[in-house]
């Protein structure tokens, strides 16, 4: 078995092996690669609460499969912030898919005010089986992870499927707000086999020995096992609550969360925190795609603003 072509942060084994074999090819066919300057942009909200930035390694368009969505909308006369990144693999399709309809399917969501919780599951799983109904087959190992935050008033929730991971930072301490969903977790490997599938070892842990996430939106081969249910987790925005970082796997296995909150903190920007993190990332020669929203809560700054100017 040819174990050295398995590399560790191909997500989808199969499809590294061809990613594999199309890169040699262009370099037998001796094309220039090139390293294109990363996407970034960002905004702020109206009431000024918060603001946001966000940076995307870009390269051919048909190689990346990180999305990601930065959003402000109002719903029922509240300011409510979404913002996500997706990681696909197996292609983008999936990842696309979902950052086109996730947040949509979300607000319009009858109880997305009043039970904003259930309204989140509720989104992940009507916008999963959405998508494997559209598909009609035809991609049957295409997935994405996703990490999204909603912001609604004075709460934070943070819902994620996969591996592409949320850490805050609260009183300068950086604390994880999601949990990797990997296949040798204890209560993953379990929920797994109970489902009749099983986790095997192919250059990392894997679900039936091909998939290195145990949750994901599509991958329909595979679905009994990787599910779309997202894990839910809410925090106060206060004035200890400094920003928020989302990012895929590509920021997190070359930057620890800790680095990542020490790298940014003194970067008032979040475009050019985002920035930062991704190019920092690069430099330490992560091999995937790299995508990091950050998002920065302003109520430490009004208040500041405020005893300044008494
Ligand atoms: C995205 O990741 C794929 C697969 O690892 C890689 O082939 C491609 O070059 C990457 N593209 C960018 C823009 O980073
Ligand atoms: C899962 O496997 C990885 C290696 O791929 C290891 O670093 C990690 O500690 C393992 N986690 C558990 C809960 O066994
Ligand atoms: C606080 O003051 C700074 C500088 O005076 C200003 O740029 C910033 O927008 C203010 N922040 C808020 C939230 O009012």
């Amino acid at each position: 078995m040819p174990f050295d072509l398995r590399k560790k942060n191909s997500k989808l084994w199969s499809h590294k092996r061809i990613s594999y074999l199309n890169s040699e090819i262009s370099q037998s066919m001796k094309q220039v690669r090139f390293h294109d300057a990363p996407v970034s942009g960002g905004g702020q909200s109206q009431n000024g609460k918060f603001s946001y930035g966000y940076a995307s390694s870009q390269g051919k368009r048909s190689s990346m499969e990180d999305f990601y969505e930065t959003r402000i909308d109002g719903v029922d006369g509240k300011v409510v912030g979404l913002f996500g990144v997706f990681d696909g693999h197996g292609g983008a399709r999936v990842a696309e898919y979902v950052k086109q309809n996730l947040f949509s399917n979300l607000i319009k969501h009858p109880k997305f005010i009043s039970d904003t919780r259930s309204a989140i599951a509720d989104a992940y799983s009507h916008t999963d089986s959405e998508l494997l109904k559209s598909e009609n087959n035809e991609i049957k190992d295409a997935g994405s992870t996703a990490s999204t935050a909603i912001l609604v008033g004075d709460r934070l929730l943070v819902a994620n499927v996969g591996d592409s991971r949320a850490v805050i930072c609260r009183g300068g301490t950086a604390i994880p707000v999601s949990r990797d969903h990997k296949p040798n977790q204890t209560d993953e490997r379990r929920r797994i086999e109970d489902a009749g599938g099983f986790v095997m070892w192919a250059g990392t842990w894997r679900v039936g020995g091909v998939l290195a996430v145990s949750r994901a939106f599509g991958d329909r081969l595979l679905k009994q096992y990787v599910v779309a249910d997202p894990e839910i987790q809410e925090e106060k925005v206060d004035n200890t609550l400094e920003f928020l970082v989302l990012a895929s796997d590509g920021l997190w296995d070359v930057v620890s969360n800790e680095e990542a909150v020490s790298m940014s903190k003194a970067i008032l920007d979040p475009e050019e925190a985002a920035k930062k993190l991704l190019q920092e990332a690069d430099q330490r020669g992560s091999a995937d795609n790299i995508t990091v929203v950050v998002v920065r809560f302003l109520a430490k700054q009004e208040e500041s603003n405020k005893t300044t100017s008494a």
